[in-house]
Parts: structure tokens; C-alpha cells; sequence
């Protein structure tokens, strides 16, 4: 009996301690993946921690890997008890065909810096390793780039610079084409034309800035492009040649855009000598009568011939120094006005010894319409181009198959292209392009969608920032994210999406995709997104 009066002391079960999970270094990363992955949300997991949740810990996986030394730092912080985190460098998979090698000698770098912190870092999943060894497996010195930006593609990470920056040098011109933007006398109608007026037309880029762009863009390896144009013409910039060595003298490919006028003897020897790769001369008229009805007030007889005179003596330039550089490619954006003269202007390009010919179809603004195709000019304008591929097989300038994909989306009661295709459903820019503005604003594309500046943050800094990756792996589905807004207030999707530019740039990527046999590691939407934007669907 005694013995019933006898009841031991109550113990507590022990409590189970297990690390909690985290999936990204602030709450917006963290919660996304979360969500997904069907885990505990942000606000729970600091509340496990502050519970005595036993320490933090990081799965590592396709989503995960590229961002975990962000994770870890945020991790180390919230377990550290005011110990300080360690500095964490992130991941680069190099060399490429050891990139899984990389990878675990990385994670032995995490941990090794970790030690010490309730902070433990998984093995990394199957799928990564298996994402990982395909990349690998499909490197050769030529595709580094390409397949770098295809990871990041993947996995929302990024491993080097954009393919090519438009680097925005000067707004004035020195013409005044009547299907621009910026210097038509009909784009005094666009509902902005108040933003573009003495002050903005002065503007340039600064040299501090741009040198230190191309610094950051040799850092980066963004080696493929600098894109020198602007709103206005290049050439006006009064350092626009030493741009042009600066770009060269750093090993990155170059391009300049110009209407051609000043490609005067100093720019022309500047250009050979300092090896500019690629020229483009935007004309849009083949004869003198064409060429005053796109410039309003300008001489057509003097100045056409003017423009033609410099890409003669380019060429012969060329010819004299024994170098095919900088191939010139003569720009065609094709109107009304103009859309009778595209052979002659195929034949005018062959003539002045130009390599390319690029036929672009005039983007249709409100202020410009007046001068789209009209429905009557469709039918022979697409016969001419087709004559235009059959003189381009038999030998002549290339033509850049652009043209192709916008006459096949023209609309032809509206003269409006690039409607239902990319990038309505999804764009991958973000891996492949970035544009700075004369200010010195960083654009996520071609149309305004400012980022962040170039004198608040380095261009390494913005390209690897957090602000620039929320917008690149929103903008994979611009469904679901095109309301999201940049600082100057730009929707992601906005309405110069259609007939984007860049489209040329996202089907390529779906076309690599596949080349490289990573089109397996292509998920949901996405697969569908790609497939869509494939050249070849
Ligand atoms: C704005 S310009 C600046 C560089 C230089 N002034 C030039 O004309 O090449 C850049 C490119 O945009 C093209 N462009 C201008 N307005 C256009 C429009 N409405 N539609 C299509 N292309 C256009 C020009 O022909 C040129 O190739
Ligand atoms: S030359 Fe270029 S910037 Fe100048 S008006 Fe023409 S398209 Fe616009």
C-alpha cells in the first residue's frame, strides 16, 4: 500500500532538438523556396530558434547552392549569439568540367568556416549533381559562357556577366530619323516627350563611370559584348573612340551603332586600329528621295552620299590594313517610306562592302504609326526579302534572320510584330542583357526598367545583387510577376515587351538548352516557356 502512495517524479519527455531549416538569408528568399518545398515559413523557424531549436540547417540543392553563402552568413548570424559571421565567398564553378569537384571542395570551405556554429550544410542533392555533371560534361573552351548563363538559368544563380551590356554613351543626335524613339519630329507626341528636353539631350556618360563599368564587366567575364549606342548618336560623345579602345584594350568584344555621318577618317582609322568588332550603320534609305523622307530637313543627295562615302572608305581601310574588322552590318528599320527600296538597299549594302544586313521591322509607337506597313506593302515586301535570302545564299551580305521571326508575327492590319510568343509567358533576359542609361542607371532590358544606379553600387555589385536576382527569376514568369515594379516605377511586363528585342536572345537559349542536353533539367512552366520560345517551334 505504502508503495501506491509512493509516485516517482514526474519527468518531462525529452524534448526533440532538431536543427530547423533554412532556404534563404532573408525572409522573401526564404519564404519563397519554402513554400514550394512545403517547409516552415520564415516567421515559424524564428520562432523555433528563439524556442532553442538546436542550431540551423542548409539543405543544399538546385535552388539553394548558388545563394548559400548568403544562407550560411544569415545562419551563422542568427546562431552566433553576437558572435560575428564569418565572410563567405560564393560559388564559382571553375573550372567547368570539374564544376561537381568545385562544388564539394566549396562546401568544404563553408563548413570549415562554419565551424564552431550550430550551422550544419547538407550534402548536395542528386538533381544538383546530376545538373552539375551534365554542364560539365558538355564544356569546351568555346561554351563557358554560354553554359554559365544556362545554370543560372536553371537554378536562379548567377556565374558571369551578361552576354551583352548596351552601354547608353550619349542622348543628342545629329539627325533626325522619323521612326525614332527620341529625334523624330512626330515623337514631340509621345505622352513623355516633356522628360526628353535640353538637359536630358546634353547628358552623357561620364568617363569615371563607364571605365569603371568595363573594369567590373572584365571581372565578370562578360567578354562577348559591349554595346556602344544611346538614345542618341554615339559619336557625339567626344571620348566615344577612346570608349571604343578602352573596351578593346580590355579584351571584351565591342560594338559601336552610329547613322553613319561621323564614321569620319579619325574614327575610321580609331576604330580598325583599336580593333572594334562590329559596326552598325543605321541608314534605312537607299536613295536620295528615301533618305529625306526619314530625315526631314536634311540634304538626301549630300548626306546619303556622305554615309556611303565613310563605309567605301572604311572598307577600303580594312582592305589596306588586311583585317576584317570592324565588319560593318547596315540597318534597315523598315517602314512605309522605305519598304519599297529593301533590295536596293540589300544591294546598296553589298556595294559599300558591308559583311551584314539587318532589316528590322519599325516597333509601332502611338506618336509613329502613321509610318507602319501598310497591309498593300506586306505581300511584296515578303517576296522581297525572300529575294533578299536567295542573293544572301548565292553569296552576298548575311542577313540577320530576325527579319524572318518579325514578318512571321506581323500583324498585318496593325503592322504591330512579336505578339504571341516570348515575352508574354517568360523572359530570360536577366541572364543575358543588361543596359545602362547616359545617367548612369542601370535597366533590367532596352525598355526603362531601372535596377539601380551606377553611383550608388558597382555594376558586379547590382549584377550579383539580391535586387537584380528578384527580378531576373520573376521575370521567368512574367504570368504571375508582370505587376512587379522597378524603382522608376516600370512594370515588368510592360508594353514594350511587345516586339521585344531581346526575343532573339531568349530563343537562343531555348535552342542551347537542348543542344547541351539540359532541356531534362527544365521544370514545369518553364518547359513549356522554353519550348515556346525555341526558334525552331
Ligand atoms: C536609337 S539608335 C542609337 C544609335 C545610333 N544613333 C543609330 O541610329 O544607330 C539605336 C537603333 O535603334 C534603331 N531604331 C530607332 N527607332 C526605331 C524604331 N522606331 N523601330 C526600330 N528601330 C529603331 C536605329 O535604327 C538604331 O539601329
Ligand atoms: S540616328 Fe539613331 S538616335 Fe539619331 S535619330 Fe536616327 S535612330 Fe535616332
Amino acid at each position: 500500500m505504502i508503495r501506491s502512495f509512493f509516485r516517482p517524479p514526474e519527468i518531462p519527455a525529452p524534448v526533440e532538438r532538431t536543427p530547423v531549416v533554412l532556404l534563404g538569408g532573408h525572409p522573401g528568399s526564404h519564404d519563397a523556396r519554402a513554400l514550394a518545398a512545403g517547409l516552415p515559413p520564415w516567421r515559424e523557424v524564428m520562432g523555433a530558434l528563439a524556442s532553442g531549436a538546436d542550431g540551423v540547417r542548409l539543405p543544399v540543392t538546385r535552388d539553394t547552392f548558388w545563394d548559400l553563402h548568403r544562407i550560411a552568413a544569415t545562419a551563422a548570424y542568427l546562431v552566433g549569439a553576437g558572435r560575428k559571421a564569418p565572410a563567405l565567398p560564393p560559388f564559382v564553378p571553375n573550372p567547368l568540367p570539374d564544376a561537381p569537384a568545385a562544388l564539394e571542395g566549396w562546401l568544404g570551405e563553408l563548413r570549415g568556416a562554419l565551424e564552431g556554429f550550430a550551422v550544419q550544410i547538407d550534402a548536395p542533392s542528386d538533381e544538383l549533381m546530376a545538373l552539375l555533371a551534365t554542364v560539365a560534361g558538355a564544356a569546351d573552351p568555346l561554351n563557358r559562357g554560354i553554359l554559365l548563363r544556362l545554370l543560372g538559368a536553371l537554378t536562379g544563380g548567377v556565374f558571369r556577366g551578361p552576354a551583352t551590356v548596351h552601354v547608353d554613351v550619349a542622348n543628342a543626335c545629329n539627325v533626325n530619323c522619323i521612326y525614332c524613339w527620341f529625334h523624330s519630329p512626330l515623337s514631340a507626341d509621345r505622352e513623355d516627350a516633356a522628360e526628353f528636353d535640353t538637359a536630358w539631350r546634353s547628358e552623357m556618360l561620364d568617363w569615371a563611370t563607364f571605365e569603371k563599368l568595363i573594369d567590373d564587366l572584365d571581372g565578370l567575364d562578360a567578354r562577348e559584348d559591349v554595346l556602344l549606342s544611346g538614345k542618341g548618336e554615339p559619336l557625339l560623345h567626344p571620348q566615344c573612340l577612346d570608349m571604343v579602345r578602352a573596351v578593346k584594350a580590355r579584351d571584351l568584344g565591342c560594338t559601336l551603332f552610329s547613322n553613319g555621318v561621323l564614321v569620319r577618317e579619325e574614327a575610321r582609322r580609331a576604330v580598325v586600329e583599336a580593333g572594334l568588332d562590329l559596326l552598325y550603320v543605321s541608314l534605312s534609305s537607299a536613295s536620295p528621295e528615301v533618305y529625306e523622307a526619314i530625315h526631314p530637313d536634311h540634304d538626301g543627295v549630300a548626306e546619303l552620299e556622305e554615309v556611303r562615302a565613310n563605309v567605301r572608305a572604311l572598307t577600303q581601310l580594312k582592305a589596306n590594313r588586311g583585317t576584317p574588322t570592324p565588319r560593318v552590318m547596315m540597318v534597315d528599320v523598315v517602314n512605309s517610306l522605305n519598304a519599297h527600296e529593301v533590295l536596293d538597299f540589300y544591294e546598296q549594302a553589298r556595294d559599300l562592302g558591308a559583311e551584314h544586313v539587318r532589316y528590322q521591322l519599325q516597333h509601332v509607337q502611338p506618336y509613329n504609326a502613321q509610318l507602319r506597313i501598310r497591309p498593300d506593302q506586306v505581300e511584296q515586301l515578303r517576296l522581297d526579302i525572300a529575294e533578299a535570302h536567295r542573293r544572301e545564299a548565292e553569296g552576298g551580305p548575311s542577313i540577320v534572320p530576325n527579319i524572318d521571326w518579325q514578318l512571321a508575327t506581323l500583324e498585318v492590319s496593325s503592322g504591330v510584330w512579336g505578339h504571341g510568343r516570348t515575352p508574354d509567358e517568360g523572359c530570360y533576359v536577366g541572364w543575358t542583357f543588361s543596359r545602362t542609361w547616359t545617367n548612369g542607371d542601370v535597366s533590367f532590358c532596352c525598355s526603362p526598367k531601372v535596377v539601380d544606379s551606377l553611383h550608388e553600387r558597382s555594376f558586379s555589385e547590382i549584377w550579383q545583387g539580391e535586387r537584380y536576382a528578384k527580378f531576373r527569376n520573376a521575370a521567368r514568369d512574367l504570368a504571375t510577376h508582370g505587376d512587379m515594379t522597378f524603382s522608376n516605377g516600370a512594370k515588368l511586363l510592360g508594353d514594350h515587351c511587345v516586339g521585344c528585342p531581346n526575343y532573339e536572345g531568349i530563343g537562343k537559349l531555348a535552342e542551347d538548352l537542348r543542344r547541351y542536353g539540359l532541356e531534362q533539367f527544365v521544370r514545369g512552366r518553364d518547359r513549356q516557356r522554353l519550348r515556346d520560345a525555341s526558334p525552331d517551334s
